[in-house]
């Protein structure tokens, strides 16, 4: 993992690494049971090449916390592991080009529980969209069960969601539980 890590820091396949700071591979308990996948990285990230470390980050600690996790417990990182411009959406062939890094971390730490956090990363492991629909259902992608659920971003513009997502997260608690 530490060497796929390194090969993502200085990776050019695609245009994203052009305006990078530091690319942003992803870190946490590399045997963890729950894998949690955002969208890229934002401005705090690709300075200090780590996922959630920005307000979007605050939310996301809050939330494994109300189930009693902390960031340690689980592998956190994002569709895309550079940040595009002026926090665009990350493109179409962007995402494709980022994607065998994606899928090699999910192999190496073959996670329980795979959480996707808004629609980006939803819809490039399952192919689903409508986040007010599919949200805390469960879904599978290679045996391992996906939950989607709103990106964390998304309680900062919308409060009300936020007791929608801490009821979301209740699953990792359960997960945590069984597999002990
Ligand atoms: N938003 C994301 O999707 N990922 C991060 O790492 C930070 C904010
Ligand atoms: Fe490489 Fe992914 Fe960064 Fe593009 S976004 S340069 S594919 S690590």
């Amino acid at each position: 993992m530490d060497q796929l890590s390194e090969e993502i820091k200085s990776c050019k396949k695609c245009r994203l690494h052009e305006n990078r700071k530091n690319a942003v591979p992803g870190e946490g308990d590399q045997r963890a049971k729950i894998m949690l996948i955002g969208e890229a990285p934002g401005k705090q990230e690709d300075e200090e090449g780590r996922p959630f470390v920005g307000r979007a980050g605050g939310t996301l600690e809050k939330l494994l916390k109300s189930v009693d996790l902390s960031r340690n417990d689980v592998f956190i990182t994002n569709v895309v592991k550079c940040r595009p411009p002026d926090n665009r959406d990350p493109k179409k062939d962007e995402i494709e080009t980022c994607r065998p890094y994606l899928e090699e971390q999910i192999e190496r730490i073959q996670p329980g529980l795979i959480v996707t956090l808004g629609n980006h990363a939803t819809h490039t492991l399952i192919d689903k969209k409508g986040m007010k629909e599919i949200h805390g259902q469960r879904f599978e992608y290679e045996d391992i069960t996906v939950i989607p659920m709103y990106h964390p971003a998304a309680a900062l513009y919308n409060p009300n969601l936020e007791s929608t997502m801490e009821e979301d997260m209740e699953v990792l608690k359960e997960m945590e539980e069984v597999e002990g």
